[in-house]
């Protein structure tokens, strides 16, 4: 993890990172990196440990290695919730962890990330912290509003808590239903951030565009999925120059996978081999993938 973030800081580059809860996802993902030539991070959340099974994942990113052996790849704890999330993800072999205390007052954060960095070095993993809160659901955190990141406190979190990555939050969301109204992206908050802190690579979440060829793939084909908004890739392109340099992406692989199989489900509605529809929905991310890489890594 150390090495992608440094070549993507001397690149000016941004690294995606996709959450990863199954074995086509990660031989979609990797696959188009090996192609591309471009590093990437596999992460995945609680939630997707407790789905795929923490030896699966583990397993699943050592066979992509095997099958990939030029691939640069490193597999992250997202949003861990907890330090003891975060050393069961170091203990099974993660080379890089989220610690997220973004929900805690600010000396609490600093303490559970700092017990997170003092552990993690023994085994040098990486640390990624946050500060600020992103809008959108995840498995611990929801918020309704983003409350961006102080650029005031920065430089002091990061200098207490030795964190290698920081999250921050400027107006991205989680989820597929990013916004209700326009959004609010503060680039001038990012260049604050970035001024104070010129060497820690900022880490942008809820960075899905959500596809609008797979939102109407999928609407077409029997779903309903109303109302869906992402932000754009060229807007994401713009907070490079600010120091971004990871770009974490998980609900456009989902609208993905679900676009191929509810299209397949339809037009082949004798066929039953999950080899015949896992094939086409797995190509469908791989094309995905190749195009994020190009927009952010290239
Ligand atoms: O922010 C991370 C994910 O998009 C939420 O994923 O449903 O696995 O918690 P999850
Ligand atoms: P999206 O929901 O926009 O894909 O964000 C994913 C994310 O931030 C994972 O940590
Ligand atoms: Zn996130």
């Amino acid at each position: 993890m150390k090495e992608i973030l440094k070549w993507a800081t001397e690149q000016n580059r941004a690294v995606c990172a996709f959450n990863v809860t199954n074995m086509e996802l990660v031989q979609a993902i990797t696959e188009a990196a090996a192609e591309s030539n471009t590093p990437i991070i596999l992460q995945a959340t609680k939630g997707g440990i407790n789905y795929a099974g923490l030896v699966y994942l583990v397993n699943l990113v050592k066979s992509a290695r095997t099958v990939h052996p030029r691939l640069r790849v490193a597999l992250h704890l997202d949003h861990g919730d907890s330090f003891e999330t975060c050393k069961m993800a170091i203990d099974a072999g993660f080379e890089s962890v989220m610690i997220d205390g973004s929900h805690l007052a600010f000396e609490e954060n600093i303490a559970v990330t700092k017990r997170v960095v003092d552990y993690a070095r023994k085994f040098g993993v990486t640390v990624e912290g946050e500060l600020g809160q992103i809008a959108g659901i995840e498995d611990h955190v929801s918020n309704e509003r983003s409350l961006y990141t102080d650029p005031a406190v920065v430089r002091d979190y990061v200098t207490r808590t030795g964190v290698d990555a920081l999250a921050i939050s400027i107006g991205t969301a989680h989820g597929a239903f990013k916004y209700t109204s326009e959004p609010q992206f503060r680039f001038d908050i990012l260049e604050q951030i970035h001024a104070q802190i010129p060497n820690t690579p900022l880490v942008l979440h809820g960075a899905s565009s959500v596809t609008p060829s797979d939102l109407a793939t999928i609407n077409k084909f029997g779903g309903k999925i109303e109302n869906a908004r992402g932000v754009s890739e060229s807007v994401l392109a713009k907070s490079i120059p600010g120091g971004v340099r990871k770009i974490n992406i998980d609900s456009d692989l989902r609208l993905a996978f679900t676009a191929a199989l509810r299209q397949y489900f339809t037009e082949k509605p004798d066929h039953f081999d999950p080899r015949q529809y896992l094939a086409v929905a797995r190509a469908h991310v791989k094309e995905l993938v190749k195009r994020k890489l190009s927009s952010f890594s290239a």
